[in-house]
């Protein structure tokens, strides 16, 4: 597993120059990561500098995980499509750890997430359509090899009652021999997803649909720091190119000075450990 240094400095010192230059901090303070708060722009600097560095981490096991899958497969070229990509975090974990393997990415999202413009630059092979994932038709999904669901999925099933039912509709219509799902779940700290269960939507209507998977779609992974007992472990301890850039703390002038800066979510800080991580690849095929 590659993790680039760089991505997450540049990432990182970016923002916080932005967000920086922001006035009013508080009044995104109580804000969560929820689907009615990531079109703002000036969430969006806070989510990045809170979540981008650990989920881009978390993507890079996965893709690294993909890489190893098609490298025994044989497998030397892949459309991959991003269902709530967001700022595209995985779109860099999979240029940095998919090597000798060329890929097309196309992230959806729901929201167009206007600060893309402070993430490092991206390749000839990136592209970001402002679309439900829900509302893709069969036909749309065709030439995809690769489906991630960057800790998207809760998101993508909130957004409509019949959201999940009918991605899975279009999904298990692919004409693939063989398609494989990066699936990262959003979990709170110390505890495994409670998201599992809405990709077993998706798994039964392939299944329905003529598909079989060798993986246990009920089964995700978090890293353990190598050799060690423990669960749960500082990033760094797992991979020591994840370092967090000091410079690039919030640090509010205000802060203490008024009753809501208890709760505040501006100067939360960073994810630094696994506690968040949830993963798994699945692997779909079809006779
Ligand atoms: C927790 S964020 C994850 C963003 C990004 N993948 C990351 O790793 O930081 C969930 C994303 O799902 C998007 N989303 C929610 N419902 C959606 C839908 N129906 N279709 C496409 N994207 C959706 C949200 O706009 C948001 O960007």
């Amino acid at each position: 597993m590659r993790v680039s240094r760089k991505f997450i400095e540049d990432t990182v010192m970016s923002y916080h120059a932005s967000f920086s230059a922001d006035k009013n901090w508080c009044n995104i303070s109580a804000l969560a990561p929820v689907n009615t708060s990531y079109a703002k722009r000036k969430y969006q600097k806070i989510y990045a500098l809170r979540f981008i560095p650990a989920y881009y981490f978390e993507y890079c096991a996965l893709a690294s995980l993909l890489r190893s899958r098609l490298n025994a497969l044989k497998i030397k070229d892949v459309k991959i499509a991003s269902f709530g990509c967001g700022l595209c975090p995985d779109y860099y974990a999979l240029e940095e750890n998919l090597l000798g393997i060329d890929f097309e990415y196309v992230g959806f999202d729901r929201v167009h997430w206007s600060t893309q413009d402070l993430m490092p630059p991206k390749g000839d092979n990136f592209s970001f359509r402002v679309e439900l994932a829900d509302g893709l038709d069969e036909g749309e999904i065709d030439d995809f090899d690769v489906f991630i669901f960057p800790k998207s999925i809760r998101d993508i099933a909130d957004s409509d009652d019949e959201a999940l039912v009918d991605l899975a509709r279009s999904l298990s219509g692919s004409p693939k021999k063989r398609i494989f799902f990066m699936n990262s779940f959003v979990c709170t700290k110390g505890q495994r997803s409670l998201d599992t269960p809405y990709f077993t939507v998706i798994h039964d209507a392939l299944l329905e649909a003529g598909f079989s998977c060798q993986d246990d779609h009920k089964e995700t992974f978090y890293r353990k720091k190598p050799g060690s007992d423990k669960s749960y472990a500082a990033l760094i301890s797992i991979n020591n190119n994840f370092v967090y850039p000091g410079q690039g703390f919030v640090v509010c002038p205000e802060r203490g000075s008024m009753d809501d800066c208890e709760t505040c979510n501006v100067v939360k800080r960073p994810i630094f450990s696994n506690e968040f991580m949830d993963y798994q690849l699945l692997e779909y095929v079809k006779e």
